[in-house]
């Protein structure tokens, strides 16, 4: 059997046509999603309902054929595991418990507890390794530290992270600890995805962008590199995708600096850019900017394929520079695949 155009690319392979996933895949933008989350109720009761998680998962798949399915989950379930309560505004976005004192983090539970909670996610992740068709690659993921920490710091989302900044700043200790504990229990919550059946995992560090000199080190590639040589350790081999969202400059030697198999650029950095800079060190993901999945036409398919021809000399998985938003056309997607294979 043909390897998994996925596992190909992160191996460092350079294949005819790049594989191709988005970020968000399963997400409002598609009826069908809309369907299934009205039955399940809200958002969180989606992600713990194994049967309708990976049915979530599959709609994508099943649509457009994507070479890879990521786990529907989210980011924050990790953190509600430790403990904090964890809720949805609607329209607003995701609200949590806040943890700022030294008290809140030596009160979060034990990593070991964290699977009692987590347990449906591993359930969503055996039913999809079941499922899948064949060929395509099944992708498990966290928060990264600094990102997770961001929400339990604030309590919710922030433009500027100016709170976890001031704690990491004022008390120095306090942040650390928090740091320590998200790093372990991710280091075991993606050991458990990996064994009920994810065959890459990837962090997601969203907010790594507010991050500025030796602060980058310390909390982008530190906790990041930690994780992957724990990873590592217990699976000898796993392919890891890492996104430093925003990180500009500091993408260049991201992916030795950790350890991971291969860095996403968000689409604030040119993919020539990119290709010169990153991918000359390996696979890169990326980075078509998620508004053309919204505005379509001629410039979709010049700029999908402008990005194909920037990344052709080298291992690349077409994606989107971030999510798609659930304005997206469906068509658009569509298109946009049909413009990869043919270009
Ligand atoms: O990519 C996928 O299809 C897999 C599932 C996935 C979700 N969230 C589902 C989701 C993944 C990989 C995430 C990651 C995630 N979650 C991140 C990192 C990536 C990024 O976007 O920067 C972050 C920061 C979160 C936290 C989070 N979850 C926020 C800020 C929000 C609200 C914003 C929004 O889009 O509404 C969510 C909700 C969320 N996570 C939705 C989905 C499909 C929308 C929920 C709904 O159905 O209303």
């Amino acid at each position: 059997m043909t390897e998994k155009k996925i596992l190909r690319a992160l191996k460092g392979e350079i294949l005819p046509t790049p594989p191709i996933w988005v970020m968000r895949q399963a997400g409002r933008y598609l009826p069908e999603y809309r369907a299934t989350r009205a039955i399940a109720g809200d958002f969180l009761s989606l992600c713990y309902n194994p049967e309708l998680a990976a049915e979530v998962t599959l709609q994508p798949i099943r649509r457009y054929g994507f070479d890879a399915a990521i786990l529907f989950a989210d980011i924050l379930l990790l953190p509600q595991a430790l403990g904090p309560k964890l809720w949805f505004e609607t329209g607003e976005g995701p609200r949590m418990e806040t943890t700022t004192t030294m008290v809140q983090v030596k009160a979060l539970k034990s990593r070991s507890l964290i699977h009692e909670t987590l347990s449906p996610v591993y359930e969503t992740l055996k039913i999809l390794a079941r499922e899948l068709p064949r060929e395509t690659t099944l992708i498990g993921f966290a928060g990264a530290p600094w990102t997770v920490a961001t929400y339990m710091i604030a309590g919710q989302g922030s433009k500027d992270q100016a709170k976890t900044h001031a704690l990491k700043n004022t008390d120095r200790e306090t942040f650390l600890a928090l740091i320590d504990v998200i790093s372990n229990a991710t280091v075991d919550y993606l050991s458990e995805q990996v064994k009920a059946g994810a065959e890459v995992v990837k962090l997601f560090d969203s907010w790594a962008g507010s991050l500025k000199g030796a602060d980058f080190e310390d909390f982008a590639v530190k906790p990041t590199a930690r994780i992957i040589t724990a990873l590592r350790e217990r699976h000898p081999g796993l392919p890891i995708i890492v996104f430093p969202r925003e990180a500009g400059p500091n993408y260049i030697g991201f992916a030795q600096k950790t350890g991971a198999d291969c860095v996403a650029l968000d689409n604030l950095v040119t993919a020539e850019w990119g290709a010169a800079n990153v991918q000359k060190d390996g696979c890169v993901q990326g980075n078509l900017a998620p508004k053309h999945m919204v505005t379509g036409g001629k410039t979709l398919v010049r700029e999908t394929r402008a990005v194909v021809k920037a990344f052709r000399k080298g291992p690349h998985i077409f994606n989107l520079g971030h999510g798609i938003t659930p304005d997206a056309n469906p068509d658009n997607v569509a298109l946009m695949i049909e413009t990869i294979h043919s270009a």
